[in-house]
């Protein structure tokens, strides 16, 4: 070994953030760290629900959310109102399994922290404890910042969701994006109540862009946007659709690729070979061991 690989191999182990071809080594992302980056290289985002996308997910992103659409984008459901507990854990522990480097927070369900501070605490600490995520995300303004600082306080980080909330499809008549000037005001103040109730970042959904800036001006702490445009700290899509995984494209999503025709291609292919008897071939087949040969 050299003298010159033998120092950058020493002080790769004096810096645990450097590998030791000096490249830089991603640390695993903590809550402070995450917050610390307000206004500075925007925050990566995405979704992740199995061990498999989280690990890929993980090589790239700051933060992977196990976010409750998994209601809608892996269990059929027609929207995350019937997204219960068990779910979130069992998804949870799989992205945990997967995940190495990035912060990974859990979606609060629907009905899971809204009737007090101390339901939600009792709800969020058995997803800390049973899925070894780090933070939790619940939907909720000015009325949720009771219940946030109650958790903050209490060793469970809060990442808010504010603007469009899907739980709120009932009262809000649908899905719908924040866009009159008239409902501005609420949401700018929905943002400043969590963050002064000690949420460590804001994810911002549907909103028109001048209200996503005025939301990331009037606060210190990360937003992360979805449909939120780039007047944000960061950025999160669900992963199916971004992948082209799903096959409603919301007007926010850029898709980066064409799974879903990947995938349809590959399952066609197979079926066709199958059929005609082209799937297995010999390279896929186990020969016969012949007079006991154990190997
Ligand atoms: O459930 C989810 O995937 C989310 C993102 C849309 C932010 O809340």
């Amino acid at each position: 070994m050299s003298t010159t690989s033998t120092i950058s191999k020493k002080a790769a182990m004096a810096d645990p953030d450097q590998t030791s071809d000096s490249q830089p080594r991603r640390s695993r992302m903590t809550v402070p760290k995450f917050a610390s980056r307000k206004g500075g290289e925007p925050l990566v985002c995405l979704t992740a629900y199995t061990a498999h996308v989280a690990r890929i997910c993980d090589r790239h992103a700051d933060l992977l959310l196990v976010g409750d659409s998994l209601g809608m984008v892996i269990h059929g459901m027609p929207n995350t109102l019937g997204v219960t507990l068990e779910h979130m854990i069992m998804h949870g522990q799989a992205v945990t399994r997967g995940a190495e480097k990035a912060l990974v927070v859990v979606d609060m369900p629907f009905g899971s922290f809204e009737e007090s501070p101390e339901a939600a605490f009792r709800n969020a600490s058995r997803v800390v404890k049973e899925t070894g995520c780090t933070a939790v995300k619940l939907e909720g303004g000015v009325e949720m910042a009771p219940t946030i600082r109650y958790l903050a306080r209490r060793g469970i980080p809060v990442m808010a969701h504010i603007g469009l909330m899907p739980q709120a499809m009932n009262t809000a008549g649908g899905f719908r994006a924040v866009r009159d000037e008239a409902q501005w005001d609420a949401v700018i103040e929905d943002a400043k109540a969590v963050e002064q109730a000690g949420a460590f970042s804001i994810v911002v959904e549907g909103v028109a862009e001048p209200l996503a800036d005025r939301i990331t001006q009037a606060v210190a702490i990360p937003t992360i946007g979805i449909g939120a445009s780039a007047k944000c700290d960061g950025q999160i899509l669900v992963f199916e659709d971004m992948v082209g995984l799903f096959p409603r494209v919301p007007t926010f999503v850029k898709r980066y690729g064409a799974m879903e025709a990947m995938m349809d291609d590959a399952v066609s292919r197979y079926a066709a070979d199958v059929r005609a008897r082209a799937f297995p071939g010999e390279e896929h087949t186990y020969a016969a061991r012949r007079g006991g040969d154990a190997g």
